[in-house]
């Protein structure tokens, strides 16, 4: 029986080299180009007939990825691949979950249709989920969601003293509530209210108490920063120290990092999930286990 093949959809992807050596899964070789029309080209250099191919890609900043991806994937199985997996360390498009005003697209539905058209399974690190509670309430293919909460535990515990976790906002609950079982630590959660993607307002009342403790901010996702940024900015008028912040995924959009050092972050650490400057955590071996459990359970 062959070793899985595991194809990195981005060029250099040390994730997915590292995630490939735990699986002792061979990496495979895939070319994806550019026509000088924009078009995408893709050619299979390794054979993939009756193999178990694994595609792999963090799908942030999704759109020119996508049409590669499905490429990839429809490619595969007219070739002979036996499956077709997706390891998306982060999975695009769950915020959009319902019709927030009238006429909008519910993208992570449509997002989700087109993938289960395309793949035969889908492992991935901490979605988005909000108003769904499973991604197979929306993906057709088996799904496997793996959550990094125990290691941003061990690198909180490592890392800093007397920590307070703090969600910003009640969708934060679920993450910051394990993250602080595990590490041991006091949270609290704040209330947030959006206006609009880059106008956020943060509360946090009575937070003066904790003064004797380091900040630890927890989310799954930093996007624009703003959520961190207007939270940052609240703990430093109340005379907190100045906050670390931890998230899974660093998205990052635009200057939102330099934005958040700005603001009075001491520290930012997110895993590397999104490939990032930031990244401090690594998620490979978890995402190997998740796959393993998935390729014997399909
Ligand atoms: C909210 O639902 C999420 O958990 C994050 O708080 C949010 O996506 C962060 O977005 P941004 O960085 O754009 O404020």
């Amino acid at each position: 029986m062959h070793a899985p093949l595991l194809f990195p959809l981005a060029a250099e992807d040390p994730l997915a080299k590292a995630v490939a050596d735990a699986l002792a899964a061979e990496l495979g070789d895939l070319e994806i180009r550019r026509f000088p029309d924009g078009e995408t080209y893709l050619r299979y250099r390794s054979a993939v007939q009756d193999r178990s191919v694994m595609l792999f890609g963090s799908l942030d900043r999704p759109d020119p990825k996508i049409l590669p991806l499905i490429f990839a994937a429809g490619a595969a199985r007219e070739l002979g691949a036996r499956a077709v997996g997706l390891i998306a360390p982060y999975l695009p498009y769950l915020r959009q979950d319902r019709r927030f005003n009238p006429g909008e697209a519910i993208s992570s539905r449509h997002f989700a249709q087109l993938l289960s058209r395309d793949v035969d399974w889908l492992v991935t690190v901490d979605p988005h989920l909000h108003r769904y509670k499973s991604l197979s309430e929306i993906y057709g293919v088996p799904t496997l969601a793996l959550h990094a909460a125990p290691l941003l535990s061990d690198w909180i515990s490592r890392e800093v003293e007397r920590p307070l976790l703090i969600g910003p906002d009640s969708e934060s609950e679920q993450w910051v509530g394990a993250v602080a079982r595990d590490a041991g630590a006091p949270s609290i959660v704040l209330r947030k209210h959006r206006r609009g993607d880059r106008e956020v307002e943060i509360e946090a009342p009575d937070i003066a108490r904790w003064s004797g403790r380091t900040p630890v901010l927890v989310d799954d996702i930093v996007s624009t920063a703003r959520t961190m940024i207007e939270t940052v900015r609240i703990l430093r008028k109340a005379g907190m120290r100045p906050p670390i912040c931890v998230a899974v995924h660093g998205i990052f959009a635009e200057r939102a990092f330099d934005d958040l050092l700005a603001a009075g972050a001491a520290r930012v650490a997110t895993c590397n999930t999104v490939p990032h400057g930031s990244n401090a955590i690594d998620v490979s071996r978890l995402l190997a286990e998740g796959v393993r459990r998935m390729t014997l359970a399909c």
